[in-house]
């Protein structure tokens, strides 16, 4: 049996974009049959190419289910915000007919974390098994493309750059671009039955701060001046600030849950993920 040939895709954000343009390349080859993106009323999102954009109301699931008829497979794309919208969408998807809904993951593993954010989508994905339609989780790592910024403390083109820890913790990053070309290949080739209440964990490329930061040299000939903060003053924002996201993510890259190096790029041979010096900006 062949894969799933409709699909919606809710949110045509900074992940979405990337999923909505992959299906519309595999719609041009025929792969893919139809494409409609799910956007707020009222949004300014715009979609380039053959998708159907439907503004939808979250609240009202006769909104929502118009806007899924014959659409198999659900692509939940919304920010990270507002991912408890995903319940009632994934009731209006199923009452409309269709067969699998994607939540918005596309990071981490979460699947039995219990704290923070990511027992937050772990919670999430529990009230999504009540509602009872086929479900698949994509888990991406870091977005390698998406890192590289003040925000975060990893503007390598500054010349200066602070990492949590000790900065010698591998961890897993794929580019919005891999991602999106490994989701779309998996829902279109894998047999339904394959795809039903799974996650998938696709690894980009795998490295340490100190090693993405000694490659970086290399490449430039620019040496870095790196700060290492101590995790205990990670863990005092935290505790000032827990929704700081900075002190957040640096806690998790040095001393988080360690990622499994198992992963499912298998599943796609031919999927070549670029590596992630090819993602640091060079000024
Ligand atoms: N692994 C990583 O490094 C990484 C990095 C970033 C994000 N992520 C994950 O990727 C997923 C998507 O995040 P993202 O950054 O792509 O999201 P985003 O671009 O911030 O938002 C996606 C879309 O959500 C919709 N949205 C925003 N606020 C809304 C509201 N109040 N009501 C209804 N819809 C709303 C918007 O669509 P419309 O305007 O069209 O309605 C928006 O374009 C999240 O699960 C996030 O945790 C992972």
């Amino acid at each position: 049996m062949s894969g799933y040939k409709n699909f919606a895709v809710v949110g045509a954000g900074s992940t979405g974009s990337f999923i909505i343009r992959q299906l519309l390349k595999e719609k041009a080859t025929g792969i893919v049959d139809n494409v409609v993106v799910l956007t707020r009323e009222g949004s300014k999102t715009t979609v380039d190419g053959d998708a159907k954009l439907i503004p939808v109301d979250y609240s009202n699931k006769e909104s929502i289910k118009n806007a899924l008829v014959g659409v198999d497979v659900v692509i939940s794309t919304l920010a990270s915000t507002v991912l408890h919208l995903q319940v009632g969408l994934a009731e209006a998807a199923k009452e409309a007919g269709a067969k699998l809904f994607v939540p918005s993951e596309f990071g981490a593993r979460t699947e039995g974390a219990t704290e923070g954010f990511l027992g937050f989508k772990a919670n999430i994905q529990n009230q999504l098994r009540a509602v009872g339609l086929p479900y698949t989780l994509f888990y991406t790592g870091g977005f390698a493309d998406y890192l590289w910024t003040p925000a975060f403390g990893l503007d390598v083109t500054s010349g200066k750059v602070s990492i949590g820890g000790k900065g010698d913790r591998q961890n897993p990053y794929t580019s919005r671009v891999d991602i999106a070309r490994y989701v779309s290949y998996i829902l279109t080739r894998l047999p339904a039955e394959q795809l039903n209440n799974r996650s998938f964990t696709m690894v980009g490329d795998r490295k340490s701060f100190n090693e993405i930061f000694k490659e970086y040299e290399a490449k430039t000939g620019k040496k870095l001046e790196v700060t290492y903060i101590p995790v205990s003053e990670l863990d005092a924002r935290l505790a000032t600030n827990p929704r700081d996201i900075y002190a957040f993510l640096h806690k998790f890259w040095s001393s988080g849950p360690d990622p499994k190096k198992e992963n499912d790029n298998h599943l796609y041979p031919d999927w070549n993920p670029s590596p992630l010096i090819d993602h640091l900006p060079v000024a």
